[in-house]
């Protein structure tokens, strides 16, 4: 799906769902960037919050690396250099006034989850689209760690199995998700595109 595509997915909705935004092969490089940099063993556990944030890990399991502190692989560069593309394209259609990107490689452990949650902070309202590109290879709905997303008011969710190159994307301060626990490791790049 183009970036133009993706905008006015948003502007219609306010999420969009994309399939094979990254090729397999852009997928594995992606994937295999990420675990040589996770056993470097230089992920901490995520927090919840802004700034000195509490780690609990009953709420919230994952380790992440920020990815300004990562060593930029060339896979890397080509994802954020496409998500850059991607937040321009938004900016031309939305008028989010989408300033720059914060974004952090998450790896949860087996048995990690992320409990029902919004993603904007109560003191801090720049994070306003979340971008979530997921980077597992033969993901299975029974492997767990399913992105479940509440599209309105209702009860009704959807379901998004965490399959390698689908990009998830919303507007972080109207959606509640959460990650259920995880049976094996489960890799993504995920971040939020902030206002100043
Ligand atoms: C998050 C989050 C969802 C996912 O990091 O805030 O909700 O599917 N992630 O990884
Ligand atoms: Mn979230």
């Amino acid at each position: 799906m183009p970036p133009d595509k993706i905008a006015l997915a948003l502007a219609e909705s306010g999420w969009c769902l994309v399939r094979d935004y990254l090729s397999t092969s852009e997928t594995a490089a992606l994937r295999q960037e990420c675990l040589e940099t996770y056993a470097q063993g230089a992920f901490h556990p995520a927090g919840i919050g802004r700034g000195a944030a509490e780690v609990h890990t009953d709420i919230r399991g994952d380790r992440i690396l920020w990815i300004d502190e990562a060593n930029p692989g060339l896979a890397l560069q080509k994802a954020l250099a496409k998500l850059e593309a991607l937040r321009l394209a938004i900016n031309e259609h939305l008028f989010l006034g989408l300033f720059d990107a914060e974004l952090h490689y998450a790896v949860y452990p087996p048995g990690a989850g992320y409990r029902r949650h919004l993603d904007r902070f109560q003191d801090d309202d720049r994070r306003t689209l979340t971008v979530i590109l997921y980077l597992n290879e033969n993901w299975a709905p029974a492997d767990g760690g399913l992105l479940r997303f509440w599209p309105d008011d209702s009860d009704r969710r959807i379901q998004v199995v965490p399959t390698g190159g689908t990009l998830m994307t919303f507007l972080s301060e109207r959606f509640w998700h959460e990650v259920t626990p995880a049976q094996r490791q489960r890799l993504s790049l995920t971040g939020w595109f902030r206002r100043r």
